[in-house]
């Protein structure tokens, strides 16, 4: 049987990613790419829904594929592209928003919280249009399983919906996917400020780690991680959240669990947690680091990887856009 076709993607809106991207994203991506048909994007379209530096764009989508393939997507097995080197993704979107009722797209709350965040004057029909961009993404490989944070199971809700409305209206056409959130567990909080998700744009980096960030630099942001007064190495994200993340990242990066962590550091301090997780985090990431700049070192190597798996995506998506538009009527 073949295997199921997924489809995931992140922005490449900074430099490097962070660890909440490589802990709920990339190692379950780098887990499902097994028993999956997996498209993996880096979705540059979506990146310019807000402000961009062109130059530093570009520069960010090259460091972002090499980030992915440094952490262990394989893209060789899995399909690892650029979206806008795929044009359907742009024209499946359009088709979409012409299906997609104005108001239906204005309950999204993706948008209004990042339209109230950059201002009237910053809120474009661009970053309107974002979840038929993203429906358009998702559809065009007809993927069965959609991983994503809760954050975005409102737009793959939408997807869903939107793939119904085309197949009843046009004709069976687009693969209804399943949305697969993420587990809670998985999610990391900002070492500063342990009550809210550690994010690449968030507005102080002072509680980000960075996938690329020199060792000297994390060791010093997880030895300032805000903690509580109370102290005892506990798992209590209501009343400890900065100790439970800390516990959080250990488990998932070191591969154990929460519980033998509490028992290790039983009757010992905050610091010696730190300590501990300043050597996993390297343990981690210290090789990542060594592969990016590797892969960086070849950019017309790493172009070439991405050339020939935009064509592999290509492939599949312009099928499903050539029976979109000849549904329509195009
Ligand atoms: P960011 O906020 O860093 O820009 P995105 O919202 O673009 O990240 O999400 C990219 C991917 O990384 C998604 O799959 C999302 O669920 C995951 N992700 C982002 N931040 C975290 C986090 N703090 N904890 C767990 N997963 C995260
Ligand atoms: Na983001």
């Amino acid at each position: 049987m073949d295997k199921p076709r997924l489809y995931s993607g992140m922005q490449p809106s900074a430099e490097s990613l962070q660890i909440g991207n490589y802990i709920g994203a990339l190692l379950n991506w780098k887990a499902l790419q097994q028993t999956h048909d997996a498209f993996f994007s880096i979705v540059d379209l979506h990146a310019i829904t807000v402000a961009q530096d062109p130059a530093a764009l570009r520069e960010n989508t090259r460091r972002t594929a090499a980030q992915y393939i440094a952490a262990g997507i394989d893209p060789s097995a899995s399909t690892l592209y650029v979206q806008s080197h795929v044009a359907a993704h742009a024209q499946l979107a359009w088709v979409l928003n012409t299906i997609t009722g104005f108001g239906e797209a204005s309950r999204m709350t993706q948008f209004k919280d990042k339209s109230a965040r950059h201002g009237q004057d910053a809120t474009t029909v661009g970053l309107f249009a974002y979840p038929t961009l993203m429906a358009a993404d998702i559809l065009l490989y007809q993927t069965e399983i959609v991983p994503v944070g809760e954050d975005q199971r409102q737009h793959v809700e939408l997807t869903r919906d939107l793939a119904a409305r085309f197949n009843s209206r046009f004709g069976s056409t687009f693969t209804v996917p399943e949305v697969a959130i993420v587990k809670e567990t998985a999610k990391i909080y900002d070492l500063q400020n342990p009550t809210s998700k550690m994010s690449k744009s968030a507005e102080s980096h002072a509680g980000v780690i960075w996938l690329l960030d020199e060792p000297s630099v994390t060791k010093k942001k997880i030895m300032r991680a805000v903690t509580d007064a109370e102290g005892g190495v506990v798992f209590d994200r209501e009343n400890k959240p900065g100790v439970a993340n800390l516990l959080t990242i250990y488990s998932v990066l070191a591969g154990v669990t929460i519980g033998s962590l509490e028992d290790e550091y039983a009757g010992r301090g905050y610091g010696d947690l730190k300590k501990g997780l300043v050597e996993v985090v390297e343990g981690t990431f210290g090789p990542i680091r060594s592969r990016v700049i590797e892969l960086l070192d070849d950019p017309a190597e790493l172009d070439r990887l991405l050339a020939h798996n935009a064509d592999r995506a290509a492939a599949v998506a312009d099928v499903t856009l050539a029976r979109a538009y000849d549904a329509v009527g195009l």
